[in-house]
């Protein structure tokens, strides 16, 4: 049953996702040890990762990774822990940058408290500090080590060291931004999905506005897991909301239009869950993709979407390939369908979605008529809807449209 789709493979793993917030019976009392430590100060994006691992979007991991942990991520992008033979998916590094001179003050004590903007957030337990070669790192990650990437650039400006080690999370992480009701953990969204009485839940990871490109990826799901005899899929749409690059839509102007595509009925909001994943964006191509499943993965889905170039991003160097692009548009896919550790979860590839000039629809790009399709790519967008203009007929929900253009009409404005 389970080879023709009946079964799903995550039942056999749906118990709880074990998250590392403290009793809070134990809340003061650990409160008070927190005060008489040491103390790292965490940027947002170290924040945004301590939520990552607190809700357990990277169960097994207990904490900020330690070095054999590390080591098996960059050269596996799989982990064996606890004792568990069984390999894991994980793909990216979750690691905590401290300064040589942090590294040399707190070297051997036995907890360090985490805090942001002074404020306790977790205490971190038996740190373990580490030398980060932040080339090797990078490279094995990114695939280069060029410093026009997005997320190198951060990891360049971090510090020269890593600490790892189990984390005691104070409370929930709450960024207060009017957007925190669609922050829900792993658990709280298997108990959703359970509720919705779904009976397959297939996850769509993104970080752009939605065309009518990705909702044919995401309705022609639907109809594949109708036609295999399921009665309720769900939809997971999981935008992602941790840190992106400067020239990538904000998460609120995302989330607005998101709703304006469910409000139109394009995508169906009765078996549609639109939840934010946490996560900060890497722009890692085929290893980042294999997080973004991983951590649905544990958030319960059964299936997960990909099409082209997730994650992907241009290269700093862009004469470097033909495409312009860092990874190559199939490899996420591909790699995605064969990445170790990932058994749970089934992969539905799909082909690149384009402008069909001749049906005026986004469809999928059929190579024995090329010249019907039009690529309508993020910059053409962003100048369309700068300089007040519309996109052809069929290519955006128009209410969708309608928020985006205003969003980039104030920014050049400004
Ligand atoms: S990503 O960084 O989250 O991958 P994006 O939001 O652009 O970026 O993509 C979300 C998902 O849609 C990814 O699985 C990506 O492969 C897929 N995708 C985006 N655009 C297309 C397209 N034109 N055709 C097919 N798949 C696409």
């Amino acid at each position: 049953l389970q080879e023709e789709g009946i079964i799903l493979k995550n039942h056999v793993n749906s118990s709880e996702i074990t998250e590392l917030f403290v009793e809070p019976k134990l809340k003061e009392s650990l409160l008070h040890e927190a005060e008489s430590l040491h103390s790292i100060p965490l940027t947002e994006v170290d924040l945004q990762w301590v939520q990552v691992l607190s809700e357990g979007w990277a169960s097994p991991l207990k904490g900020f990774m330690r070095e054999d942990i590390f080591l098996q991520t960059i050269h596996f992008n799989s982990i064996a822990v606890d004792g568990d033979s069984a390999r894991k998916n994980q793909s990216v590094p979750i690691v905590l940058s401290v300064a040589t001179d942090t590294k040399n003050k707190l070297d051997g004590v036995s907890s360090v408290a985490l805090t942001f903007n002074n404020k306790p957030i977790a205490i971190l337990r038996k740190p373990e500090f580490y030398y980060q070669r932040k080339e090797e790192r990078v490279s094995r990650q990114f695939g280069t080590s060029h410093e026009g990437h997005p997320y190198i650039k951060i990891i360049a400006n971090g510090g020269d060291y890593l600490v790892g080690g189990e984390l005691e999370v104070f409370e929930r992480i709450r960024w207060n931004d009017g957007l925190d009701q669609y922050r829900l953990t792993p658990n709280e969204l298997r108990q959703k999905f359970k509720d919705l009485g779904a009976d397959a839940i297939f996850a769509f990871q993104l970080r752009n506005p939605i065309h009518n490109g990705h909702a044919l990826l995401m309705q022609d799901t639907k109809r594949q897991l109708i036609e295999r005899g399921f009665k309720k899929p769900v939809l997971l749409l999981h935008p992602l909301g941790g840190w992106t690059k400067d020239d990538d839509v904000p998460l609120p102007v995302r989330i607005a239009q998101h709703q304006a595509v469910l409000d139109s009925g394009a995508l169906k909001a009765e078996d549609t869950v639109l939840a934010i994943f946490p996560s900060p964006m890497m722009y890692a191509g085929p290893t980042e993709v294999q997080w973004h499943a991983k951590a649905r993965m544990n958030a319960g889905a059964n299936f997960y979407i990909v099409g082209r170039d997730p994650a992907g991003v241009p290269h700093p160097n862009k004469e470097l390939y033909p495409d312009g692009n860092l990874f190559d548009a199939t490899h996420g896919a591909r790699v995605l369908k064969m990445a170790p550790g990932l058994d749970a979860i089934e992969i539905l590839p799909f082909r690149v979605a384009a402008y069909d000039k001749s049906n005026s629809c986004m469809a999928f790009f059929d190579p024995t008529r090329k010249e019907d399709f039009e690529f309508i790519s993020g910059t053409k967008m962003r100048t369309l809807a700068k300089t007040g203009q519309s996109p052809p007929n069929g290519f955006m929900v128009p209410a969708a449209w309608k928020i985006l253009s205003e969003y980039y009409q104030t920014l050049s404005g400004q």
